[in-house]
């Protein structure tokens, strides 16, 4: 089949529940990799562990290293996740220049609005039919986002407000990870999740590493507030130049207790403080960037305390 062929099939995704079906690697989402601003160490830790699922689950037994080829990245809303995730898959394939990988996006709530009493069946189609036929084709990285969807803490689920369907997919998820662990050990899932706590816990205890993706400290607010004015830098060099202002620290200061995507969205926010100031972005000021992070988080607060 040429080239042109695989892709069309690829990109025909009768498959339900997955999203999307890319190539590994996608240097796209190695960019994604670089704009996460995160302790190198945790980067390094995840790419770790990533390579070695591939290295070491085909050479060694179960009953000695009980792997199940799963990650889990868990953290608030906006601290960069599911671009890590992304980025992993990319960084991982890279590290094996002659294999050939896949990363399946899997969409959670396509399976679980399924009809009642269906989310089981669909969840098992997923991961006995399409994962493990796309795992048997070769290396592949699964995307599992907001997993708490699929492996919901059953030990929480009041029966009247979720479906017996729910526990049964919970169920399902558990069964089908421990069978594709033993039968594919060229198989990575990396799942993410909001809400640890919602996730069940046999669930997290089959993830081989789970990293809490915390909010950025100080010294990342900072770097993701350059990063974000860098990049708007080469359209708009002014826009560049502020990150030598003198009041970019007090700038990045505000940023404390936002998220990454908070932040980059603050940088938005300034550039629409006024009709001028959108109809020119190069206009915008440091005073700007303060104005929009103190706003930024004086919503976040009423947000908060909202009901
Ligand atoms: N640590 C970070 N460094 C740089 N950019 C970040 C960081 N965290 C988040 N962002 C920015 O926020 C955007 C959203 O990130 P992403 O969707 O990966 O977060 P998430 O944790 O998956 O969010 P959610 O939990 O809501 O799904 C990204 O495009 C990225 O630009
Ligand atoms: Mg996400």
């Amino acid at each position: 089949m040429n080239n042109l062929a695989t892709l069309r099939n690829e990109d025909r995704n009768e498959a339900k529940g997955v999203q999307r079906i890319r190539r590994l690697p996608d240097p796209t989402l190695g960019a994604l990799w670089d704009s996460i601003i995160l302790d190198a160490a945790l980067k390094e830790q995840l790419l770790s562990q990533a390579v070695l699922n591939f290295t070491l689950r085909s050479k060694v037994d179960r009953t000695v290293l009980p792997l199940h080829g799963a990650i889990l990245l868990v953290g608030p809303p906006g601290t960069g996740k599911t671009s890590l995730a992304r980025g992993l898959a990319h960084r991982t394939a890279a590290s094996f220049r002659t294999k050939d990988f896949r990363l399946l996006e899997v969409e959670p709530h396509a399976l679980t609005s399924s009809a009642m009493g269906k989310t089981q069946r669909a969840v098992t189609d997923l991961f006995a039919q399409s994962i493990a036929e796309a795992a048997a084709a070769g290396p592949t990285i699964v995307l599992l986002d907001e997993v708490e969807t699929l492996a919901a803490d059953r030990s929480k689920l009041s029966l009247e407000a979720n479906p017996v369907d729910i526990h049964r997919a919970t169920d399902a998820v558990l069964v089908q990870l421990d069978a594709l662990a033993d039968d594919y050990p060229n198989l990575l899932f990396l799942a993410t999740s909001n809400f640890p706590q919602a996730v069940d816990s046999a669930f997290t205890s089959r993830c081989d590493l789970v990293v809490n993706v915390a909010l950025p400290d100080r010294d990342a607010c900072g770097r993701i507030l350059e990063d974000c004015l860098a990049g708007l830098g080469k359209t708009f060099p002014a826009i560049g130049k502020l990150v030598s202002s003198p009041k970019f620290d007090q700038c990045a200061a505000e940023c404390m207790g936002l998220d990454g995507r908070a932040i980059r969205k603050m940088v938005a926010t300034a550039l629409a403080s006024s009709p001028e100031t959108a109809a020119r972005p190069e206009r915008v000021t440091i005073d700007d960037l303060l104005t929009a992070a103190r706003a930024t988080k004086a919503g976040r607060k009423m947000g908060d305390k909202a009901p």
